[in-house]
């Protein structure tokens, strides 16, 4: 299949405020979006994923590196580029604060050539779509944040382009606005459209997208399907049952040995991965230590955020995740 968006090797660095200083924000991303994906953009604070939006959608010139969308390179073909993307970011800018929601509905409704009889009814669609009856005379300015973010997604959707870039599209909203903005994203990409969110919010990436690629630090750590990164730790991962807590010495033994998802002090129970045949052996060895009563050793689930935690952590040592 055709690449749609194409990122090779972009870095980029700011200036840090007052000084000379550089702060290397990305360093060196490169990835392939497919027409009709929907990919989580997934990572820490500071990661480098507004910076990559930004990049994709030509609003940061990178310092080395291309993006190609369709063939058209961002900086050197930008409006051929643009057509094919549009981007809720941060702030919500892509709306006109001094105008109802209807207004704006209406506005960039218009802007697509339509007949006025077409835009008002697209108009009303998504007004209802979008659950911003209540809202349609309101001023931008005056809708809660959940409710701008709404509206902010329902224009890029009237731009019509086959993909959209939304950074933190869930960021601050309440639990119920939140699941709201996920139905109406899932909407999105049922109608085939090619979406790319960063997020820091795991359930978002496991609920919506096929393939997440996360970053940490400016680089790439993973980039796969969701799917697969969940069953690359599923059929590794044991929770282990114990008649009595760990003593120090063991649970120093076990987070230098393996991968511990969870471990707590008295705790009688942990969950660890065992990557090889024999790492059940070393296990039983670390528990004979104090001679620990085993209950039982259990295949277990693991959550996306688990699987988040221990590729962002990387080493060894910190490869733990205490509960
Ligand atoms: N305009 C700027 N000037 C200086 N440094 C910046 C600027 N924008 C971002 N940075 C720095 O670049 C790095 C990456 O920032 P970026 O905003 O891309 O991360 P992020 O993954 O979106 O983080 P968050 O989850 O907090 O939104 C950070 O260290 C940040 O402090
Ligand atoms: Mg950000």
């Amino acid at each position: 299949m055709q690449t749609l968006i194409d990122l090779q090797t972009i870095t980029k660095s700011y200036l840090k405020r007052g000084s000379n200083e550089k702060v290397a924000a990305v360093k060196g991303i490169s990835f392939q979006i497919k027409p009709g994906e929907i990919v989580g953009l997934l990572g820490p604070n500071g990661a480098g994923k507004t910076t990559t939006i930004k990049v994709v959608c030509g609003l940061i010139k990178p310092d080395a590196g291309t993006v190609k969308v369709k063939g058209f390179d961002i900086v050197k073909e930008r409006q051929r580029a643009m057509r094919s993307i549009s981007a809720v970011l941060e702030g919500n800018r892509n709306l006109y604060w001094r105008l109802t929601v209807k207004e704006n509905l209406e506005y960039f409704a218009g802007n697509r050539g339509h007949s006025r009889r077409e835009v008002s009814q697209e108009v009303e669609r998504l007004i209802e779509q979008f659950r911003l009856e209540s809202k349609r005379d309101e001023l931008v300015n005056n809708l809660s944040r959940g409710m701008q973010q709404k509206l902010a997604i329902a224009v890029a959707m009237l731009a019509g382009t086959e993909a959209i870039l939304l950074d933190e599209p869930t960021l601050g909203l309440d639990v119920e606005t939140g699941y709201e903005v996920r139905d109406l994203l899932r909407a999105i990409a049922q109608e085939g459209r090619t979406v790319i969110i960063s997020t820091h919010d795991m359930p978002v990436v496991q609920d919506l997208c096929e393939r997440s690629i996360i970053i940490n630090a400016g680089q790439v750590v993973v980039d796969d399907r969701v799917d697969s990164l969940l069953r690359l730790l599923e059929t590794k991962a044991y929770e282990v049952k114990l008649g009595t807590a760990l003593s120090p010495a063991q649970i120093a033994r076990l987070k230098g040995t393996f991968k511990v998802l969870t471990l707590a002090e008295n705790v009688h129970s942990f969950k660890v991965t065992l990557e090889h045949d024999d790492a059940i052996y070393t296990l039983m060895d670390i528990l004979r230590l104090e001679h620990t009563p085993v209950e039982a050793i259990d295949r277990t689930n693991i959550h996306f955020e688990q699987v988040f935690r221990q590729l962002v952590k990387g080493r060894k040592e910190t490869d733990y995740v205490l509960a």
